[in-house]
């Protein structure tokens, strides 16, 4: 039901952890810089560009805090991702949802308008529920419209399942726009969500406002040894990606055979657009042993699981 990655984590990264279980006497660097560095090196950015978090929802919140005043207005896509209306609650924002468009577009010609007087947008690329991917001209085309002085976040949770020739040279806008905030985790495709590990990159101004929110001792020894074994496994790591991807679009080619609409994803889930159907869609579902998230009138986003579960998947309800 939560957008996990189905793979255990690779034999080399779990035996890091349990090595460096014998420490846990021992208190984590009071701001994780070795982490940042870690990081800035593996992206080949300056270390001043990078904040780190509590997975990318930590260092949203972070930014948030940062930017936002006490009552001011955030501006995203709705539906999205949960966490952005508990974000707005948190720093006393309040919310301005913008309705998708047919086909899980965020529609930034409205959230553009509506950022005018905003001190945040958040932008999710590709879009969780839908996997909609925004191209990158239209995003860049966005974030030159949107007010200098209001900050810009690029939620990229799952890019790294999007295929190279379409995926957005992202990391490289922060130097043309100050205010823009790229989010990344290693959550999703680096199969680390209990580790709770996210990051941005920004201008060093924005990253530094950010870190200033950093909890100090937040990010555990653990968490550091896993994102550093897993950069050492990057291939294998990168090699499952794909294994996920092929195994995303498997499971989209039978269901749209079993005469469901599916919608095209570049995450690792995908999107029933069947808001009559999402009854039946669930007691099939729940018949097969598998859990999706659904959303009454509107549709049911199922993730994308390990072969066997993909099979009872399309068993239940393929063609
Ligand atoms: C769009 C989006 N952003 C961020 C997150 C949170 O990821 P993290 O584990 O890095 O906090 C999720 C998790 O589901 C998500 O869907």
């Amino acid at each position: 039901m939560l957008n996990e990655n189905p793979l255990p984590p690779l034999p080399s990264v779990a035996a890091e952890v349990a090595r460096r279980a014998n420490d846990l006497n021992r208190y984590p660097e009071f701001y994780p810089e070795y982490l940042k560095k870690v990081i800035a090196e593996w992206l080949g950015a300056p270390q001043d560009r990078v904040a780190v978090g509590s997975g990318s929802v930590g260092v949203a919140l972070q930014a948030l805090q940062a930017c936002v005043r006490p009552g001011g207005k955030i501006v995203y896509g709705w539906r999205n991702f949960d966490a952005y209306p508990l974000l707005a609650d948190m720093t006393g924002a309040r919310s301005a949802q913008v309705p998708l468009l047919p086909g899980g577009r965020q529609d930034l010609e409205a959230m553009a308008k509506e950022s005018v007087d905003a001190d945040a947008v958040i932008v999710c690329n590709p879009h969780n529920p839908t996997g909609n991917l925004l191209a990158a001209s239209e995003l860049r085309e966005f974030i030159s419209l949107v007010p200098s002085d209001t900050l810009i976040v690029l939620d990229e949770a799952y890019i790294e399942f999007v295929s190279e020739d379409v995926r957005p040279d992202s990391l490289a806008w922060p130097w043309e726009f100050p205010n823009l905030l790229v989010l990344r985790t290693f959550s999703k495709a680096y199969g680390l969500a209990g580790m709770r590990v996210g990051y941005g990159v920004s201008s060093p101004e924005l990253a530094a406002r950010t870190n200033r929110f950093q909890l100090p001792f937040a990010i555990s020894n653990l968490s550091v040894a896993a994102v550093e074994a897993s950069l050492r496994a990057e291939n294998e790591l990168n090699a499952r990606v794909r294994h996920l991807t092929v195994e995303r679009d498997r499971l989209a080619h039978g269901l749209r055979a079993g005469g469901w609409r599916v919608l095209p994803s570049d995450t690792n889930f995908l999107w029933f657009d069947e808001p009559s159907r999402v009854e039946e869609l669930a007691a099939l579902l729940i018949g097969a042993g598998v859990e999706a998230r659904c959303y009454p009138g509107e549709g049911a986003r199922l993730t994308v699981g390990d072969t066997v579960s993909n099979d009872a998947v399309l068993g239940a309800l393929g063609a």
